[in-house]
C-alpha cells in the first residue's frame, strides 16, 4: 500500500509548503499530494481559492499578483511555493500527486508542467494529476492520454469507478468516510487504482489494507510508514 504525504507532511509543517515536503521526503512517503491554483500566470501549490486559512493574508488568490503572493506567509515564514518549486524539491523522489483544484488556462498549466519536467528531467511516470473536476480529466485524456489521472469523488457513490473507468483514469480517489468493500472490489475488477484520502488513524489504515486498498493520503506519513513496516 503506498503512503502518500497529504498537502505534504502537513502535521509536521504548514500544509502545501516546501517545508512540508521536505519532511515528507525525509520521512520516506512513496507520494506527496498537494493541490494546484492558477492565478496570475503561475501555478501554485495552496488548497484554497481564498487564502486566510493558510496564510497571513486575504482575499481571493486569483485576485492577487505575483509578487502579491509572494509576500505571504504560509507559516513559520514559508511562502506559497510554485508548482515548479514543489517539483524541483521533490524531483524524481517519489509519486508528485498534483490535485489540480483551479486551472482556468489549461494549455499554460501543460506547458508549465512540460517545462518543469524538462528542465528538472523529471518523467511522466512520477506524475500523477488528480482532480474532482472531471471535465478537467476528459480534457486532460484528450490532450495527455500519456499522463496518469485519478478521479477523485467527495461522496463515493457505487457507480464512481463505472465513470472513473469511462474517463480512462488510472485511479480513484475517494473519501475514508464513505469507502466500503463493495466498492473497492468493483473498481479493482475494473483495473482502476483505489487511494483513499484522509486517512490518520491506524484502525482504518488496517482495515483499508484488508481491502486491497492500493494507498492513502494521510497528514501523518511517519505514522502510516511506521504501521506499514510492523503490518
Ligand atoms: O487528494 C485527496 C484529498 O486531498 C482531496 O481533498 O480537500 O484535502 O484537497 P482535499
Ligand atoms: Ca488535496
Amino acid at each position: 500500500m503506498l503512503i502518500f504525504a497529504h498537502r505534504g507532511a502537513s502535521k509536521a509543517a504548514p500544509e502545501n509548503t516546501l517545508k512540508a515536503m521536505q519532511y515528507a521526503l525525509q520521512m520516506g512517503a512513496h507520494g506527496i499530494e498537494f493541490d494546484v491554483i492558477q492565478a496570475a500566470g503561475q501555478c501554485w501549490v495552496i488548497h484554497d481559492a481564498w487564502v486566510q486559512r493558510t496564510t497571513n493574508g486575504h482575499g481571493r488568490l486569483d485576485q492577487m499578483t505575483q509578487a502579491q503572493i509572494r509576500q505571504l506567509d504560509a507559516g513559520e515564514g514559508q511562502q506559497v511555493p510554485t508548482l515548479f518549486e514543489v517539483m524541483a524539491l521533490v524531483g524524481n523522489r517519489c509519486v508528485l500527486n498534483i490535485e489540480l483544484k483551479g486551472i482556468t488556462d489549461v494549455a499554460l498549466f501543460l506547458k508549465q508542467l512540460d517545462s518543469a519536467c524538462d528542465t528538472l528531467g523529471i518523467e511522466y511516470k512520477q506524475l500523477l494529476l488528480s482532480s474532482f473536476d472531471h471535465q478537467l480529466l476528459a480534457q486532460l485524456a484528450r490532450l495527455r492520454p500519456e499522463l496518469a489521472r485519478g478521479a477523485l469523488t467527495a461522496s463515493c457513490p457505487l457507480h464512481y469507478a463505472a465513470f472513473a473507468e469511462e474517463l480512462d483514469a488510472l485511479s480513484v480517489h475517494t473519501d475514508v468516510a464513505f469507502t466500503n468493500l463493495e466498492f473497492v472490489q468493483d473498481a479493482k475488477a475494473r483495473g482502476l487504482k483505489v487511494y483513499v484520502y484522509t486517512v490518520d488513524e491506524v484502525q482504518d489504515m488496517q482495515r483499508l489494507k484488508s481491502w486491497g486498498v492500493d494507498g492513502i493520503f494521510t497528514n501523518l506519513p511517519d505514522r502510516a510508514l511506521a504501521w506499514l513496516q510492523q503490518a
